[in-house]
């Protein structure tokens, strides 16, 4: 069964998946990987430094001559990184958390596809708005900073929402099965982080990824704690979900008292290398599906065959294990 999407014809892609442009950790070679797989693969350019993009899209740009793109935090860039991105020839340009308004007519300008990522129905008409070509809807259950709505009813109400532009999936998905539920609810695709942290192209360290095929999401919840700690910036509205740890348990409940105390915010800091309970390990509620470390490459094509597998079975009745 092919898995063409209005996403898959609009990128010239195989597969109707998206790496979610996290950070740091999802680097030009996490990127490639994602592209060469048959998927887009997105740098995360993050708060736009640019001897980090500068670094990490040589990298993209050697490994693929596929299509591949950048995304950014958008309360923390501004016009330059936009332009500068620009320059550098991406076949996407993705904006998450913020208003896309001062940099959504520039993107546009170019041609480049203009990709925005929306955690709630207003910030969805805010990207009908200023013209996304595409939207990712994100439910809660994503690793990392979001918003509250749970992916599975908030997906197809943007789906109706912003027809017809294409709308992306977001949060919680990890295996075939996500993927192909995505498509259920009206989606032409998912947008990916956390099961491609667990990855041998992902920027994190060891301690991460075990983690992360360790845990459960059970064990993860969304805080401000950590931003608050590390005097972030982060705007209120959003929170991360994390792995908890002791020190999100210290100050659970107690984020003014934290947030105007300068004294705890140094264990946090003295702890970040050396104590993993310490560390902020961004990730998923969908950790649970999550058993091993694999080339990104080959996740791609597994997820987007499991997903065919699975829309199979469900319309044909024949529900049975998949094969991870
Ligand atoms: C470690 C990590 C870092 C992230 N950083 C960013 C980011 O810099 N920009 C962004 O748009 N989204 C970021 N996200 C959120 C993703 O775009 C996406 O919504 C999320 O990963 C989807 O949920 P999933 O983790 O369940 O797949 C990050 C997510 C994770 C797990």
């Amino acid at each position: 069964m092919s898995l063409a999407t209005p996403f898959t014809d609009f990128m010239a892609i195989e597969h109707p998946i998206a790496l979610a442009p996290m950070g740091g950790s999802a680097g030009g070679a996490l990127a490639a990987a994602v592209s060469n797989g048959g998927g887009l693969g997105l740098v995360g350019g993050g708060r736009g430094s640019r001897a980090w993009m500068e670094r990490e899209l040589a990298i993209v740009t050697a490994r693929t001559g596929k299509p591949w793109g950048i995304g950014f935090l958008t309360w923390a860039i501004d016009i330059d990184t936009i332009v500068w991105a620009l320059d550098q020839r991406p076949h996407a340009v993705m904006l998450s958390f913020g208003d896309p308004g001062p940099y959504a007519a520039r993107v546009r300008a170019t041609g480049v596809p203009l990709i925005i990522q929306v955690t709630d129905l207003d910030e969805a008409q805010r990207a009908v708005d200023v013209g996304a070509d595409l939207i990712v809807a994100q439910g809660t259950e994503a690793g990392g900073h979001g918003g509250r709505r749970a992916t599975l009813p908030f997906v197809p109400t943007v789906v109706d929402f912003a027809e017809p532009t294409p709308v992306l999936a977001a949060g919680g998905i990890a295996d075939g099965r996500g993927l192909a539920a995505a498509l259920a609810l009206g989606a032409a695709g998912a947008l990916i982080g956390t099961r491609f942290l667990a990855s041998h192209e992902a920027m994190v360290p060891a301690e991460v990824r075990k983690a992360i095929i360790d845990g459960h999401g059970a064990d993860t919840e969304r805080t401000r704690v950590l931003d608050l700690a590390r005097g972030s910036g982060w705007p209120a509205k959003y929170t991360a979900r994390v792995l908890r740890n002791a020190f999100v348990d210290r100050w659970r409940g107690r984020e003014e008292e934290l947030a105007h105390d300068l004294e705890a915010h140094r264990p946090y800091g003295q702890a970040v290398d050396d104590d993993l309970n310490a560390i902020s390990i961004w990730c998923s509620e969908a950790i649970d599906l999550i058993h091993e470390i694999e080339p990104a490459a080959d996740l791609v094509h597994r997820l987007a065959s499991d997903a065919a597998a699975a829309l199979a079975r469900a319309a044909d009745g024949t529900q049975t294990t998949p094969s991870r």
